[in-house]
């Protein structure tokens, strides 16, 4: 979530308020960290369920199935549904169904019909054929979001997509199979769709800043369509392109890669090294429990991966008052990136969390596989923790071995016992905590943060999410090759009474119309402008299925421009490719 979209622009005292001025843990004498976790773990389970309607203490009126950022009404408003957080905290409330806390059923039929709506509510992203999947977030009542936002954003559908596909093969594997096939695959294969059709498009990323190709998005949409695949085969469904998109989206993911981490954000100018726990919760969220150490899906105990996560961190170490004078090798707290300028930029408790999160999906990893590797582009990783390694494969049952996974086993818990230090007694998660005096700042109770601390502390017991298939979807094709171009001819007739010498052209929110600028808006011809139908038209190619607003402009004879009055005029281009539609306008 994360708003610095409307943030940005308020005064930066807003942002203060509510700051607690005096450090919440240092006073209190620590529990252990094995008791902190058991009881941190109770808190963060009834913390996500408080902010899920319709009984959730937190979540008063709101509908069944819907979660709820937080229960933050202002500085900052957190107050709405966002599809990604709702399905991260899905995914986690699923991994514990299966893990056997068969209470959480009711709750998560609950999310699939909650979710089977919200994709039927068209939205400033567009209908549910035409981008609305895309909206990033929603009123907490199911009622479209309207007001200015950083959208679309393309890792939703997919995220969702997952948090429902594990479901679905439990269901199938626990007798309900007719549930899964009729009810929930529905809503999957709608979300499939989206990332089919969308996935070589820019949107916003995770924080809803960037307008570009975000990590985080395309591993979200590589895992997706992969188990999207395999469970349309199971239920005898079908999901078209999928099997055609996933290897394509591994192998642009592939070009996020600099060489020694990944750049979180490409196909945008930012401004900012890239370096961004994005990756990191790319990293986890993509995380398969069959699979080898592999570079190209970035699993956590890649050479990649490792590497990513100390460039990550080291990126935090001299930034933060509450990380100065920690040795490298030891744990800090970690942000979202280091240019963040939201409440300042803090570190928050999710991305401090998933920094341990991916070190105890490693061990997991290592473990089934018997064996470490350590390499040239791993091995600063590992001399931080482990000064005296080298280069080589280390055998599960040599010393060496052992010594290294006691490392990453103690920095994981390093990173935990970071957040233990930061979380205040009565164990609520807030979004972040003081860069400088560590105490928690911005949204209080975020769903996520609680999240994040289920399935981090799963991984450290070892409880994992069942397999994606990634062993066997793991190797990118030789050539990238992106989505070809589905566009639809879009006829505007406008009339527009104009006295000679007068042009009129259509400008408004598509490259194809100039993204309103009026030097590059499209002609309209007057070849038909009668007296009696003063007809301007022309036709152009638009990208189909696609929600924009767009006005005309009248440029007089002196190179005047002249715009027509408000409000924007706005349009739904036709949906598939090579369609056509006929917008009929009046000059206003
Ligand atoms: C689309 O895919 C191609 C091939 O991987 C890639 O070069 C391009 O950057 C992608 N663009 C977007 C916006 O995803
Ligand atoms: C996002 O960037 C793309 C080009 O990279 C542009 O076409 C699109 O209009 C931008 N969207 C917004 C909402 O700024
Ligand atoms: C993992 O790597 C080992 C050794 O290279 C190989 O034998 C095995 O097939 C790989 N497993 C998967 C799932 O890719
Ligand atoms: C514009 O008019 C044409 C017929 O003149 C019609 O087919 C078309 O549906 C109209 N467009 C809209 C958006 O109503």
């Amino acid at each position: 979530m994360l708003l610095s979209w409307l943030v940005r622009a308020a005064p930066a005292a807003l942002l203060l308020v509510g700051v607690n001025a005096s450090p919440v843990a240092d006073h209190r004498k620590r529990a252990s960290l094995d008791d902190f976790i058991k009881t941190q773990t109770e808190i963060s389970l009834k913390g996500v369920l408080a902010n899920i309607g319709p009984d959730g203490s937190k979540a008063g009126g709101v509908p069944a199935g819907i979660v709820v950022a937080s229960p933050s009404r202002s500085n900052p408003d957190y107050w709405y549904t966002w599809t990604r957080d709702a399905a991260l905290t899905y995914k986690a409330l699923v991994e514990r169904l299966i893990a056997g806390d068969t209470s959480l059923k009711q709750k998560i039929d609950d999310y699939v019909t909650a979710q089977a709506y919200l994709q039927g509510v068209s939205n400033p992203s567009g209908g549910p054929d035409t981008g609305g999947l895309g909206e990033p977030k929603f009123n907490v009542d199911r009622t479209a979001f309207t007001g200015a936002w950083g959208r679309p954003q393309r890792d939703g559908p997919a995220l969702r997509a997952t948090a429902l596909t594990i479901y679905a093969n439990w269901l199938i594997q626990n007798g309900g199979a007719t549930q899964a096939k009729n009810t929930v695959w529905p809503v999957i294969a709608k979300d499939l769709a989206y990332v089919v059709k969308y996935w070589n498009q820019t949107g916003f990323d995770l924080w809803e800043e960037v307008n570009g190709s975000s990590y985080f998005t395309i591993a979200a949409s590589h895992r997706a369509l992969v188990e999207g695949v395999a469970l349309a085969t199971k239920l005898g469904q079908q999901c078209t392109g999928c099997a055609e998109a996933a290897p394509q989206v591994l192998c642009f993911a592939q070009s996020f890669w600099t060489g020694s981490y990944i750049d979180s954000n490409i196909n945008v100018n930012d401004g900012r090294t890239g370096k961004d726990v994005n990756s990191i919760i790319s990293s986890i969220h993509t995380f398969d429990p069959n699979a080898n150490c592999t570079d190209a899906t970035f699993q956590p105990c890649s050479a990649r991966a490792l590497a990513n996560h100390k460039a990550v961190a080291d990126s935090f170490r001299s930034i933060y008052g509450v990380n100065k004078g920690i040795a490298q090798g030891r744990a800090v707290g970690i942000g979202r990136y280091s240019e963040d300028v939201y409440y300042n930029g803090n570190p928050w408790y999710l991305a401090t969390l998933a920094a341990a999160e991916q070190l105890y999906s490693a061990i997991y990893q290592w473990d089934k596989q018997g064996s470490i590797t350590v390499n040239s582009v791993s091995l600063p990783f590992f001399r931080d923790i482990l000064p005296s390694i080298s280069v080589g494969t280390y055998q599960k049952g040599s010393s060496t071995y052992a010594s290294i996974l006691s490392a990453v086993k103690t920095y994981g818990d390093d990173f935990i016992a970071v957040v233990q230090k930061y979380t205040p007694a009565n164990g609520a998660l807030a979004e972040q905590f003081d860069r400088n005096n560590g105490s928690p700042l911005s949204a209080a109770d975020l769903t996520w943060s609680y999240a994040a601390f289920l399935t981090a502390t799963e991984r450290r017991a070892g409880v994992v999410s069942p397999t994606w298939d990634e062993p066997s979807n793991n190797v990118p094709p030789k050539a990238c090759t992106g989505t070809p171009a589905c566009n639809t001819k879009t006829t505007f007739n406008v009339r527009a009474t104009t006295t000679f010498g007068e042009n009129i052209y259509v400008t408004g929110q598509l490259t194809q119309l100039g993204n309103w600028s009026p030097a590059d808006a499209k002609p309209l011809s007057a070849s038909k402008y009668t007296n009696s139908d003063p007809l301007w038209f022309a036709e152009i190619e638009l990208p189909a299925g696609t929600v924009f607003e767009y006005k005309y402009i009248r440029k007089t004879a002196n190179g005047q421009v002249v715009w027509e009055s408000d409000p924007n005029r706005r349009f739904t281009t036709a949906v598939g490719c090579g369609s056509t539609a006929t917008v009929n306008d009046t000059w206003r």
